[in-house]
């Protein structure tokens, strides 16, 4: 039996679900304490515990680390790229004290690992875009870019300086089936899906060509899990690690669902959201992750739309 207990903080997002479903799987459900301001999520009920909370509450997140006995800490809750552009002091104020929150009560309570995922949207116009190194330029131009580029070096800090053991991935977008995306760029990949299914066609904010670096998400929850189960020894970026899946624009993953949904439309009309996708890397070099822990993704867009379409067909039928 695991002598872990797991807080997540942010449980009912779109990682949270599947990561807390996962970990639960692993450690058994009562060794994971999910968490969220929101309602709990259907698919985490009798699963296991859950406790509503607000991260920014510094005091009742530390007296609930304390009487639950947690020993590792998965920091989820944050506001993602396009909802962040439309209120940038709250999408700081919540990704950076959150942040601080969790590292400065592990730091007390000698918490013994934390996850905090960092974004794809740390590059920014002056990074390359094709296959974006893991140490570059690095000039975000979104708020939640800046957010994540200052957590990655508050990691790095809190490591450096205080010896936590803080892992951290730089996710693509991510592409899921199970619960809905939360206000990012990326989430028109998910979105082309749901349409597709519901009126066989779709009308993307972003332009036909704009590639992106994606991931579907057991990919994501895998690295996830590969990353903070590692020995420590084969951790050396303590920042964030890049990593990648795949990378495909509007037009190519419609013209991948067409071949499942015969007569599929597509319509592109832009919105503020396209400068956001136009500031970042087409694709992403995640060769030290690679080298480091031995990552490898499984899903290409091929395999991730058939086993999207298969299981949001099944669970609408
Ligand atoms: P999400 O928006 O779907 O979920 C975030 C969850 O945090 C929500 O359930 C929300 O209710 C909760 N939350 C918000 N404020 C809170 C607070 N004050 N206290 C407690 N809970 C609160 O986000 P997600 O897509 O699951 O992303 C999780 C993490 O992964 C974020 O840090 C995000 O930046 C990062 N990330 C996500 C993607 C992606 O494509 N989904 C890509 C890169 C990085
Ligand atoms: N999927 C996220 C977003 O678009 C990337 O961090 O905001």
């Amino acid at each position: 039996m695991t002598k872990e207990k797991i807080l997540i903080i942010g449980a009912c997002g779109q990682i949270g679900v599947e990561l807390t479903l996962a970990l639960r799987k692993i450690h058994g459900g009562s060794k994971v304490l999910a968490a969220d301001l929101r309602e709990e999520n259907e698919l985490l009920k009798g699963t296991g515990p859950y406790v509503s909370l607000d991260v920014m509450n510094k005091e009742m997140l530390h007296v609930l680390v304390l009487r639950q006995n947690i020993t590792q800490i998965y920091l989820l809750a944050a506001i993602l790229s396009a909802t962040g552009e439309k209120n940038p002091s709250l999408a700081w104020s919540l990704n950076m004290q959150s942040l601080l929150n969790v590292l400065d009560i592990s730091r007390e309570e000698k918490i013994t690992k934390v996850y905090w995922p960092s974004s794809i949207a740390v590059f920014g116009p002056s990074s390359p875009k094709e296959n974006c190194p893991q140490q570059t330029v690095i000039e975000p131009s979104t708020v939640y870019g800046i957010s994540k580029f200052a957590g990655e070096f508050w990691c790095n800090y809190y490591h450096q300086r205080y010896g936590i053991d803080v892992r951290s991935l730089r996710y693509p977008g991510l592409i899921s089936y199970k619960s809905d995306p939360g206000g990012g760029t990326t989430d028109y990949a998910v979105e082309i899906f749901q349409d597709a299914i519901a009126e066989n066609k779709y009308v993307s904010y972003l332009k036909e060509d704009t590639y992106l670096p994606m991931m579907y998400m057991p990919d994501a929850i895998r690295a996830t899990i590969e990353l903070m189960e590692a020995p420590p020894s084969q951790i050396t970026v303590r920042t964030s690690y890049n990593i990648s899946g795949m990378s495909f624009s509007p037009r190519e993953i419609a013209v991948e669902i067409s071949r499942y949904r015969p007569g599929f439309q597509i319509e592109y009309v832009p919105d503020s959201r396209q400068a956001i996708a136009d500031s970042w890397p087409s694709s992403i070099d995640d060769s030290r992750a690679r080298a480091d822990w031995n990552w490898k993704p499984e899903f290409d867009l091929s395999r991730m739309t058939k086993h999207m379409l298969d299981n949001m067909t099944l669970s609408h039928s």
